[in-house]
């Protein structure tokens, strides 16, 4: 697979201007991605991750994706309409802990009408989803921790793989270590979620720093809200991490090691707690 030059996705959102691609995006995110609030108001969360996976695929013409964190199916329709856009033969494994035919809360706007209601992916999918997309898509479901490893013994690689399942600290070492293990030579992986001010995004946060040492090309760019606007903090929007030049020699992934960033994510997240915090607000 060819890799391109520097794709500079920050600049490329900023100045983003692409009507077809924006309402393609926009559609896909009514049926599979919209958030509803606790106030009774629906959000477009991030539909521009559907925007970068686009791109992405325009520039990289990746046959084998692999996404974690399937949630109700906009990143990996965007990348299966994408390849229909670009002519591009792609498969897209994805895997969620949640079976794609459980009931869930689920927003949606349908004929411009918004609504909650519940019912699981695969009804959704069906019902208002090309069947012609659908069938690039292969669901997996389980926790990450039980399929990556299956998939990596299966001798698994991938042109491009999406990170976005769990996100406290040890999901995030965890999956990006597998995920860089299964990179096929001159692939290239996206993060989603780095979000330094929120409870979340810690992980991804900290995993970014090795990151910087493992890969050679790291693109840090604000995404939430740029084009679709819905930024929950639009003074630092959350973003994403590509990475490009996987420096690695060795592949094995040492999960004895993982033991410690299970310990690590533990105790970092009782860092949340007020109750241990030093000061208190009466
Ligand atoms: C942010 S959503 C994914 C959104 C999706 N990538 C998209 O672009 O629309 C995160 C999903 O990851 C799943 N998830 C969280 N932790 C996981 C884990 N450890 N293993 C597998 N799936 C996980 C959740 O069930 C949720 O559906």
């Amino acid at each position: 697979m060819e890799t391109p030059a520097s794709p500079g996705f920050g600049p490329w959102l900023k100045t983003f201007h692409d009507p077809a691609r924006r309402e393609r995006i926009w559609q896909l995110g009514l049926l599979t991605g919209l958030r509803a609030e606790a106030d009774g108001k629906f959000r477009p969360a991030n539909f521009e991750r559907g925007l970068v996976l686009d791109r992405l695929v325009e520039l990289r013409q990746p046959r084998t994706v692999l996404e974690l964190g399937t949630g109700r199916g906009l990143g990996a329709f965007a990348l299966a309409s994408a390849a229909r856009a670009y002519g591009v033969d792609i498969r897209i494994d994805t895997v969620d802990l949640t079976p794609p035919a459980q009931p869930i809360d689920y927003a949606i706007e349908v004929n411009g009408a918004q609504k909650q209601l519940r019912a699981s992916c695969e009804e959704i999918w069906k019902a208002h989803l090309d069947p012609a997309l659908a069938a690039r898509i292969t669901t997996h479901t389980g926790f990450t921790t039980a399929i990556l490893p299956q998939l990596a013994k299966a001798g698994r690689q991938f042109d491009l793989i999406f990170i976005d399942a769990g996100h406290d600290l040890f999901s995030v070492a965890h999956d990006v270590s597998y995920a860089a293990a299964m990179l096929a030579p001159g692939g290239a992986m996206l993060l989603d979620d780095f979000a330094p001010l929120e409870d979340f995004g810690i992980g991804t946060c900290i995993v970014h720093s090795h990151l910087r040492r493992l890969f050679e090309k790291v693109e840090v760019f604000p995404t939430e809200g740029l084009v679709y606007g819905g930024a929950v903090f639009p003074e630092a929007p959350r973003g994403m991490i590509f990475l490009e030049g996987s420096r690695l020699r060795d592949r094995r992934v040492r999960r004895g090691r993982l033991a410690f960033w299970k310990i690590a994510g533990a105790v970092l997240d009782r860092c949340h707690a007020p109750s241990l915090f030093p000061l208190r607000a009466d």
